[in-house]
């Protein structure tokens, strides 16, 4: 294994103070790139995510088939294979990296194509459960196999069937996964969950010119997603917002760190996404959102976070959906909260980059904190003042995992003895700059 580059960072007494547009939307611009290089023509990505997911994303669609026509830091234009164009990659594999969206999202969009592809990942996406995509496109008639559920995961694409499909979780990638392959199957694809998760695919795929339709049960909470095989993509021109789980890192440092007051431009309000807004408001954060507009389909606001001391959180299941990858640093916020948080419903984080969970919960402790995981993956985390006051910064376990970095360095900066990140660089997944932009906000 090579050697990881580690880092301690310490509290140092300074607020939180300025603007920072942090990086684009992650999911949103693996969309633009999967279904640009779907459509017929060019396809503008202005503003895209610059980082390892989305590169593994981009070169995933390239070695498809679809052209990069030009880049910029600012801007990717590419243009779509059209129809059933893609080709498979020279030696057939696809290299997601770290990419769980890519991963899921490309089997679908691969699954009606007549082309075999093994897609594997870093030894973190190795790991992940495939099956949950695998076993709606076998039942479209693709033929998948896993690696004992895991990747790599071989389709071997082709004619596919419409399918009702009832997801067991809510998962915007396994929902996404179906509507890709339903676009391309005969008949009418259904797909149910059981919450709605985050609808960036049913907001960007009417760009593209398709025809989809949502219906929620309002009494039960479950979602339907009700698409039309055989329609064709055609580009179009996408505008990222900045990412509302990238912003969830800078809203509770600026929370927790007395003084503070920051601005965020840009943030992506779809309501998928704004769950981790909603519970630190609740325990009393002081987050204003001025300037509320729209990316395309997308809600966008600035963000206004000044510093103030937060009451204990109480997450059900029903909100983990809509904050499922802002958990981690919610606990962190929970950590310095007056009074014990609690957390039901984590079950989705022990399948993320890494089991989430549990990290937390040794990571946490390790800094001091009093807290522990309870019954159905629930968690206990029971506030207090400062995080421990050793001589020595405590150990903060990463796991190649890049929220789980991003909450230590927040967690540092709350830590007067300091946190130890056992791999600093695992940032680069969706924030590479992350710890450069966090300390220009502390000058
Ligand atoms: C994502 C959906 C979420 C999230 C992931 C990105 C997406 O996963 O954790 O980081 O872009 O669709 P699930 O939908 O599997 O919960």
């Amino acid at each position: 294994m090579s050697q990881k580059n580690t880092a301690v960072i310490k509290q140092n007494n300074k607020p939180l103070k300025g603007v920072l547009r942090v990086p684009s939307d992650k999911s949103i611009t693996q969309r633009a790139y999967i279904f640009g290089a779907m459509a017929e023509g060019v396809t503008t990505v202005n503003n895209p995510l610059n980082s390892a997911d989305a590169e593994a994303t981009l070169a995933a669609v390239i070695s498809l088939g679809a052209e990069l026509v030009s880049r910029t830091e600012t801007q990717v234009v590419l243009r779509g294979v059209g129809g059933k164009g893609f080709t498979a990659p020279e030696n057939g594999l696809i290299d997601c990296q770290n990419s769980g969206t890519g991963m899921r999202l490309l089997c679908g969009a691969i699954a009606g194509q007549g082309i075999k592809v093994s897609l594997s990942g870093d030894e973190s996406l190795n790991k992940r459960p495939m099956e949950r995509v695998a076993v709606p496109l076998r039942g479209m008639g693709a033929i998948v196999n896993t690696k004992e559920g895991k990747p790599p995961i071989e389709i071997d694409g082709g004619n596919l069937k419409a399918i009702e499909y009832h997801s067991p979780v809510s998962s915007a990638q396994i929902k996404s996964c179906v509507l890709l392959a339903g676009l391309q199957a005969e008949g009418t694809t259904v797909l149910v969950e059981p919450q709605t998760s985050r609808d960036h695919s049913e907001k960007m795929l009417p760009s593209f010119g398709v025809e989809l339709r949502s219906k929620k049960n309002t009494e039960t909470g479950e979602n339907r997603v009700i698409i039309q095989g055989g329609q064709k993509l055609a580009a179009c021109e996408i505008n990222v917002p900045a990412d509302p789980s990238s912003a969830a890192f800078i809203m509770v440092a600026a929370s927790l760190l007395e003084g503070s007051d920051v601005t965020l431009p840009e943030v992506g309000m779809n309501p998928g996404r704004t769950g981790l807004l909603k519970a630190l408001r609740q325990m009393d954060a002081s987050i204003e959102i001025q300037n509320a507009r729209f990316f395309g389909e997308e809600p966008v606001a600035d963000l206004r976070i000044q510093g103030k001391k937060l009451k204990a959180a109480n997450i059900k299941p029903a909100d983990v959906v809509n904050m499922v990858d802002e958990i981690p640093v919610l606990m962190l916020a929970a950590s310095l909260a007056e009074g014990d948080s609690i957390f039901e419903g984590l079950g989705e984080l022990r399948v993320k980059e890494s089991d989430r969970l549990a990290l937390m919960i040794d990571n946490l402790k390790a800094a001091g904190i009093d807290c522990e995981i309870t019954q159905n993956d629930g968690a206990i985390v029971r506030g207090k003042d400062s995080l421990k006051a050793l001589d020595e910064p405590s150990n903060w376990t990463v796991e190649h995992d890049h929220r789980l970095a991003m909450t230590g360095a927040v967690a540092g900066l709350c830590s007067p003895a300091g946190i130890h990140l056992d791999d600093v660089d695992a940032v680069a997944v969706s924030w590479p700059n992350f710890m450069l932009d966090l300390q220009a906000l502390t000058r």
